[in-house]
């Protein structure tokens, strides 16, 4: 049940993938003087970065890993706090505590990203950045939290996982903040299987996000670095094979654009007579990348007996991204036995202590609780996005499938 990239994986990809294994290239860097060589790596991050009118696009290994690079690009650690919101992939968060800081867990509102006046509230001494994931394709209020994070002179990190190819007021989500990230995996816009990228504006912080993803080398390990070095860095690198797939489905995302938004347009246009019924709130509507379509129903009542009804269920009850389901974070879960980042003395010595609970954001609750997620490009029963059509779906397919959400409403929403 993957993303609308998957669903158009075809000859082109073959053709691409088959020329790298003949090559024999499989490793970002090669002989550049060898025809062989197409440096496909390299080549995306510049057709990333022409896409979306960035100066610099890095590609990683996931999405997650890009939230992690971009946090320690930023210094971000020991003492720090984040603000993310409650409805966001677990990812969010764990590369928060990963970086040893502290994820401040903030309230959505309707349009089930960050709401700025809760971002405000949570602002502590120790705030340190602010994560604005544009949840389900959507960008979530750019203008609004850039201010604040200007006003507080905090870092804005955009995670645009889920929304490649989306825009805000004609920019691309991922470039409004310091740095802003993406993922490729199954579910994602684009797919090669895995893989992320990061993208920024500034050389410095690119370099620095470059050298943390390949063992402390400047771009393209040029320049003698040998006692030059001057960040450490692991291996987040992506292989030639992801590079050449996604360069490939690169050239596929206006359509998937174009595509999902009409069909979503049809979905929208075939049940939003049904009384009792709204959308979620679209900070730019214009610039959705259209991948779900959300229903907010009157109450949770009436919302669960409609996604049970479906064979689908409330995005409360989905998996994967609502705080309350996230056992291991609500446990302060850490790998180490001493508790770092939540015991750091960096942390405690500078007034921080943080509890989560069941609970914790009323307000991201009483929405979840009675919204239902409709697939249009993405169906993925973690997201809570059981029902719904694809990117290949045809007309009669889709009419069926109002008919069937309809009839399914009506019977509750009458
Ligand atoms: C909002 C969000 N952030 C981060 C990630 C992590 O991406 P990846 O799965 O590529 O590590 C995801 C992936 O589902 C996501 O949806």
């Amino acid at each position: 049940m993957p993303g609308p990239g998957h669903y158009l994986i075809g000859k082109e990809e073959e053709k691409a993938i088959l020329k790298v294994i003949k090559s024999g290239y499989l490793f970002r860097y090669g002989n550049l003087s060898d025809p062989q060589f197409g440096a496909e790596v390299w080549n995306l991050e510049q057709e990333i970065a022409k896409y979306l009118k960035s100066k610099h696009v890095l590609t990683v290994n996931s999405g997650t890993t890009a939230l992690w690079v971009a946090l320690s690009a930023l210094g971000i650690g020991p003492g720090d706090e984040v603000i993310v919101p409650g409805y966001t992939f677990i990812a969010s968060i764990t590369s928060i505590i990963f970086s040893r800081a502290i994820p401040v867990l903030t309230e959505i509102d309707e349009s089930l990203t960050l709401d700025p006046k809760d971002v405000e509230k949570k602002i502590t001494p120790r705030t340190k950045a602010i994560m604005l994931v544009h949840m389900l394709g959507n960008p979530g209020y750019i203008n609004e939290i850039k201010q604040i994070a200007d006003k507080y002179n905090l870092f804005l990190i955009e995670d645009t996982a889920q929304a490649l190819g989306a825009t805000y007021k004609g920019k691309f989500a991922g470039t409004y903040g310091h740095l802003g990230t993406y993922s490729f995996n199954v579910f994602k816009t684009i797919t090669a299987g895995d893989g992320g990228a990061v993208s920024s504006e500034d050389p410095e912080l690119f370099n620095k996000a470059f050298a943390i993803h390949d063992q402390g080398h400047l771009p393209l390990r040029q320049g003698v670095e040998m006692g030059a070095r001057t960040v450490i860095g692991l291996d987040f690198r992506m292989t030639e094979l992801a590079a050449v797939v996604l360069r490939v489905q690169l050239h596929k995302i206006e359509f998937i654009k174009s595509e999902l938004q009409q069909k979503k347009q049809c979905f929208k246009d075939g049940i939003k007579d049904i009384k009792g019924l709204t959308f979620r709130i679209l900070p730019d509507p214009d610039g959705a990348l259209a991948t779900l379509l959300t229903v907010l129903l009157p109450d949770e009542g009436i919302a669960r007996k409609i996604g049970t009804d479906l064979k689908s269920c409330v995005i409360a009850d989905s998996g994967w991204h609502v705080y309350n389901n996230m056992e291991h974070i609500l446990a302060k879960m850490t790998v180490d036995e001493v508790g770092c980042p939540f015991t750091c003395p960096y942390y405690t010595e500078k007034g921080g202590k943080m509890e989560y609970s069941k609970g914790m954001l009323p307000k991201t609750d009483a929405i979840l609780n009675r919204a239902i997620n409709i697939s249009i490009g993405v169906s993925d029963a973690g997201l809570g996005a059981g029902f719904g059509i694809n990117i290949l779906s045809t007309n009669d397919e889709i009419n069926q499938k109002i008919e069937t959400f309809r009839k399914i409403a009506e019977k509750y929403l009458k």
